[in-house]
């Protein structure tokens, strides 16, 4: 038996060696170690050999099938490499100026598109771009702008609190105290950037975008808020949008305004039917905005007798969904290609 498994090593040896290509060794390895293999056909005849025998042969047979396997599979392997070095090396590429075909442009993400639109037009009345921290402290996202502890406007807010007493920023006002604390007036900035709320319909989005602004310099009044909000809405929708101040709350301004524009799909007629952008109320909440609270001021150490200001905050999604007719906020996230290459 041992003879036989000797002669079969060295045949399978010398086979081995001469086969030249993929499809020889695998014939090879049916061949010995297939179901019906010769070495498969010895293994079977190990029950015909004496007992104290039977463990050196078994041994041996074992042996030649494992080497003679990985062998087999050693050859398979460098022979797939040698073939696909030459491959490489004789593949030519005739033009290389030759168009691909399958070249898809990107566009600019519509929110970002309208954040950019948003911040030329406070460029070109003398604001700088700022930027703060998205996880915040709650001396920043409220303390600091005079929402009193326990006051509902906190809840109003719906926070996502992280660990620590840390939160992820609920509006972009925070940024006002981090410029402010840094820098002195005259200051014009405005703020682009992501903010969270535990919030999620068809309006709402967990996260979102807001554009802060905020100006302080001495004698600023309303006017000058309204003003610089009249020129965006200008600049952003056309010269004959309508557009109102209606008074609100904030607890950081004083007075607050929510800011409305004409309803660019039944014009600002009040009395249309069935709009679905305005519900038929002609108007659309764009931004809220208002002076600063002298109390603000007092928290950065600025003199509020000496020193006015206001501020507002524009919903990125708001304004791009009005702009291009869009009623389901979550179109700007889903990341679909038809959705998105019509602002190519
Ligand atoms: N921070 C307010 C909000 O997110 C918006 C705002 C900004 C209002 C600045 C007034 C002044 O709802």
């Amino acid at each position: 038996m041992l003879t036989k498994l000797k002669k079969l090593e060295a045949a399978a040896q010398q086979a081995l060696d001469s086969c030249a290509d993929a499809d020889a060794l695998e014939a090879l390895r049916v061949q010995y170690l297939g179901k019906k293999g010769e070495l498969t056909a010895l293994l079977k005849e190990l029950q015909s050999v004496d007992a104290d025998q039977r463990p050196v042969v078994g041994a041996e047979a074992n042996r030649i099938k494992v080497e003679l396997g990985e062998a087999i599979r050693a050859k398979t392997e460098s022979m797939d490499r040698q073939r696909r070095q030459q491959q490489l090396e004789s593949d030519s590429i005739e033009d290389v100026t030759l168009p691909s075909g399958l070249i898809m442009p990107g566009a600019i993400h519509p929110l970002t598109q309208v954040t950019h639109r948003i911040v030329e037009i406070f460029h070109g009345l003398g604001y700088a771009v700022a930027d703060g921290p998205q996880i915040e402290t709650d001396y920043y996202n409220f303390s600091a702008l005079n929402f009193p502890d326990n006051h509902p406007a906190r809840d109003m807010q719906d926070t996502f609190f992280v660990e620590n007493g840390l939160l992820l920023r609920t509006h972009t006002s925070p940024v006002q105290i981090h410029v402010m604390e840094r820098r002195r007036p005259p200051l014009k900035i405005i703020v682009p950037g992501a903010v969270y709320r535990h919030d999620d319909d068809i309006t709402h989005s967990p996260i979102f975008y807001q554009v802060e602004g905020l100006a302080v310099d001495e004698s600023i009044t309303m006017a000058d808020l309204k003003g610089t909000l009249r020129r965006f809405v200008v600049e952003m929708f056309g010269d004959n949008t309508p557009m109102r101040l209606r008074p609100s709350f904030f607890p950081f301004t004083e007075p607050s305004a929510e800011v409305d524009m004409g309803c660019p799909n039944c014009c600002g007629k009040a009395k249309a039917k069935g709009c679905r952008l305005c519900g038929d109320s002609g108007w659309l909440e764009i931004l809220g905005a208002g002076m600063v609270d002298p109390a603000v001021l007092e928290n950065v150490d600025y003199d509020p007798e000496r020193y006015q200001g206001f501020a507002f905050g524009i919903g990125v999604e708001r304004i791009a969904m009005i702009l291009y007719g869009i009623d389901d906020i979550r179109l700007f996230y889903d990341g679909a290609l038809p959705f998105l290459e019509q602002f190519a």
